[in-house]
């Protein structure tokens, strides 16, 4: 029955929120990889605990990836119901497609509810002397002083290789990646399955270490294929965190 499908669901948060060492987990019926409804509720969710802590004037911090793009698929134009909510992306232009880079998804939640949103573009890899002058550029500046007030940051987890495919990184950083035995990524970082940090991207925006400061770390990636990738992530995630997931990855996590 649906009763005993819910409480089945419940029990199950509880347990990967202590496998996984983070205040809460949300999990959603089904598989990512297998239906895209379920990362459509997966997000739906995330929109729905996003509304219960915003309040008005505040920065939200907004990663790229196919989730997060999906957010702003859902989002529902009431969403700002009053408030002045200020969309800011979260790193710089990682290589990827138009339509899941951070800017275009903050760009696209700012103008389905009504909003606001900032731009950050910075290219993906850039020498050591452009990283320091575009740091001293005030426009840069102003997003990353507004980023650190963010009350929220919402972001996904990517597959460590499908990444690296998706930012067409090259040849290099793939074989890297594969020596290291990276199976996630967040932000940038790379990590292995013990989470040890193993390759970074070195991008301007948030960094991984900045999380704990911000009090709402929403966190969605669904998907059996994603389970490695979120368990060598959460290591690094603030107790805080709200992981956003569903029955495929759940299973998966807590069969390892
Ligand atoms: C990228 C982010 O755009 O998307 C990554 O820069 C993130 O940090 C990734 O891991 C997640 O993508 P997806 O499509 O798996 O949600």
């Amino acid at each position: 029955s649906v009763i005993d499908e819910t409480s089945e669901i419940r029990q199950l948060e509880e347990a990967l929120a202590e496998k996984l060492g983070i205040a809460r987990v949300i999990i959603v019926q089904g598989d990512s990889d297998s239906a895209s409804w379920v990362k459509q509720d997966l997000c739906r969710e995330m929109v729905n605990e996003l509304d219960k802590v915003l309040i008005d004037g505040d920065v939200i911090a907004v990663n790229g990836g196919t989730t997060m793009a999906e957010i702003a698929g859902i989002a529902p134009s009431n969403f700002a119901n009053g408030r002045d909510l200020l969309f800011v992306p979260a790193r710089g232009g990682l290589g990827e497609d138009l339509r899941n880079q951070a800017n275009t998804i903050c760009s696209r939640l700012a103008e389905k509810t009504l909003t606001r949103h900032r731009a950050l573009y910075v290219p993906e890899q850039v020498t050591e002397s452009t990283y320091r002058s575009l740091l001293a550029e005030p426009t840069v500046r102003d997003t990353l002083n507004l980023l650190h007030s963010a009350n929220a940051v919402l972001h996904g987890i990517g597959d460590a290789v499908t990444m690296t495919q998706r930012r067409h990184s090259g040849n290099n950083t793939l074989e890297i990646i594969k020596e290291k035995q990276a199976v996630g990524e967040a932000f940038g970082y790379y990590f292995d399955e013990k989470g040890n940090v193993v390759y970074q991207v070195p991008t301007i925006g948030l960094q991984l270490g900045e999380l704990t400061n911000i009090p709402h770390v929403f966190i969605g990636a669904g998907g059996k294929s994603k389970a490695k990738a979120i368990a060598s992530f959460v290591k690094h995630a603030p107790y805080h965190a709200i992981l956003f997931t569903d029955e495929g990855a759940a299973h998966k996590l807590l069969e390892g």
